[in-house]
């Protein structure tokens, strides 16, 4: 498994602290029981064979399970004690650290590892089956998913706090085809959102910059380079003096988040139980 997170034997061998010959050694002996090579090693480079993804995913579903049977005899003992797994798309990243922060002030054996990516980023670790838990905007239709869809998340036309546009009402399409336009980067859900809207609306963005974060966007447009469509959560009241949201025709794009995981999954005790908590604290 940490071959396959980290890419490199040094890498995994520094993650595991231990040498690099000893986890060539137990790799080998590994490869030996299966029978079959594990990767192979394409210049600086290992890519995992068929055999070794396959025992990789057995390995995940089974640590995963054992995870959760440690929780199940923890919750036994009156203890909420283990590991939450969650990966969330960029947007998320302004609600949800603060029901996990409420969470784990009620429980505060929980350990979690909270993992920020753009949508491809996401939909990759679902794959793998990395996690306990996903929020993201747009799931993949190819995969078989329990879908929980639980916040709104608006995708709202931005602009710098002193532009013209500011507070003027119903803005037409046609305005805003003279801006200069800053979109988030391919592989970004909010991306695929404004392309698929645009499409619909027949409309062409001039765009001149793409960047792979909210927030250089909000900086770059506050900054004068253009405007740009970002979720409303991404949009905080302290941005004020940067930013503000413009009333354009056609707009907010309407979107909502969704918690994700596979059909058939086993949720471990502490991930029905954010799942739960995330559900109660956006209604809240
Ligand atoms: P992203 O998020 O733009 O960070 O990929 C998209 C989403 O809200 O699903």
């Amino acid at each position: 498994m940490a071959l396959a997170d980290e890419g490199s034997i040094t890498a995994a061998a520094r993650v595991c602290h231990v040498t690099q010959p000893t986890v060539s050694m137990q790799l080998k002996e590994l490869a030996d029981t299966v029978g079959l090579p594990l990767y192979e090693q394409i210049g600086r480079k290992i890519e995992l064979t068929e055999a070794g993804e396959m025992l990789v995913a057995s390995a995940r579903a089974m640590s995963q399970e054992w995870g959760a049977f440690e929780q199940k005899i923890a919750a036994l003992r009156g203890r909420r004690l283990g590991r939450l797994r969650l990966a969330v798309v960029t947007t998320a990243k302004y609600f949800v650290p603060g029901a996990l922060g409420t969470f784990c002030a009620r429980y505060p054996e929980v350990e979690v590892s909270l993992q920020v990516l753009n949508r491809d980023g996401v939909v990759g670790r679902l794959r793998e089956n990395r996690d306990d838990l996903y929020v993201m905007s747009m799931p993949p239709p190819d995969l078989d998913l329990e879908q929980v869809e639980f916040l709104d998340n608006p995708l709202v036309v931005v602009a710098r706090a002193l532009h013209p546009l500011v507070r003027k009402k119903s803005i037409a399409l046609g305005r805003i085809a003279q801006e200069r336009f800053i979109l988030r980067e391919r592989g970004s859900g909010t991306r695929m959102a404004c392309e698929a809207h645009f499409k619909k609306l027949r409309f062409r963005p001039d765009v001149r910059l793409e960047l792979g974060s909210n927030e250089a966007i909000k900086f770059s447009v506050a900054a004068g380079l253009g405007i740009s469509v970002l979720s409303r959560h991404a949009v905080a009241s302290a941005d004020r003096n940067l930013v503000a949201v413009l009333d354009v025709a056609g707009f907010p794009i309407p979107s909502h988040w969704f918690i994700l995981y596979p059909t058939g999954k086993r949720l471990s005790p502490i991930a029905t139980e954010f799942l739960t908590h995330l559900r109660q604290t956006a209604h809240r």
